[in-house]
């Protein structure tokens, strides 16, 4: 196996390995900025697992971790992208929605990406140009093309974004005036998967960091998927917006997002 391949899954079972044995367990929780942020010592022992392992094999490389913040070689082509737990809020109150998400970006873009949800014992994984696979199974979107009978994925940031056209509420309120069916899961990196492997038909969420999308981002694209910005943009994983969809009803949602009349 690749060895960059073998690191990236060593790294997320690893960190999946101290998930699991923690959840529903003791650990301390802070608080972030904004008082529902939070963080628990379980993240930043998982992180540091995962930086440990990336660093025992590839030191030259950059590193952005959501926890420790970013370590950055001028000279590296490759950038690896972690968010220990995504999902933290549904971690630290016992709800086995939460993964560990690991991009990683070679000239700035993501190559390869794993998503593993320890509690459920599901892997997540895609390489550029080969595919999607959930434990190793290929995956891929839904062929819903019927907009009416979509079903989506939404999240809200914790800390109310000032300078957005418009506000994030005001376009939910749309997208349930549609009489669609609409979930908030808690972990922005499961609603991607899940949109790769055809649970749900679209996922959009405002303000997202690239450590929540960067894995997921390539793993939705892999599995025949469309992500661009709620303007319709192919972007990376480094934006704002993301609008992930099984690419049929992009067009549909992209029209309620962007209040278009057709
Ligand atoms: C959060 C989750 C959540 C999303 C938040 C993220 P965290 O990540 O992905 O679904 O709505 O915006 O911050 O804090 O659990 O790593
Ligand atoms: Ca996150
Ligand atoms: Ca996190």
């Amino acid at each position: 196996m690749d060895e960059l391949k073998y690191v990236l899954l060593s790294a997320i079972r690893e960190a999946g390995r101290i998930i699991h044995s923690n959840f529903n367990g003791i650990f301390r929780i802070d608080h972030k900025e904004g008082i529902n942020n939070l963080v628990t010592e379980v993240d930043q022992l998982a992180e540091a697992r995962i930086i440990e392992i990336i660093r025992a094999s590839f030191p030259e490389h950059s590193i952005i971790g959501e926890e420790s913040g970013e370590y950055l070689h001028e000279s590296s082509e490759y950038q690896w992208v972690i968010d220990p737990i995504d999902g933290t809020v549904n971690f630290a109150h016992g709800i086995p929605l939460c993964c560990v998400s690991i991009g990683l970006l070679h000239k700035g873009s993501v190559t390869m990406g794993a998503v593993f949800n320890p509690m459920m014992n599901e892997l997540f994984f895609a390489e550029k140009g080969k595919g999607a696979t959930l434990n190793g199974q290929p995956i891929s979107v839904s062929q819903k093309t019927d907009f009416r009978t979509a079903f989506l994925v939404t999240g809200f940031p914790y800390k109310w974004p000032e300078n957005t056209l418009e506000h994030p509420v005001k376009v939910f309120e749309r997208m349930v005036l549609q009489g669609l069916p609409i979930r908030r899961l808690g972990s922005a990196a499961i609603d991607l998967c899940w949109v790769a492997c055809g649970r749900f038909d679209g996922f959009w969420e405002y303000n997202l960091s690239a450590w929540d999308v960067a894995a997921g981002y390539l793993i939705v694209l892999e599995a025949g998927g469309t992500i661009t910005d709620f303007d319709g943009r192919i972007g990376n994983v480094f934006d704002k917006q993301t609008l992930a969809t099984n690419g049929h009803i992009h067009h549909d949602i992209l029209s309620v997002i962007r209040k278009i009349e057709e």
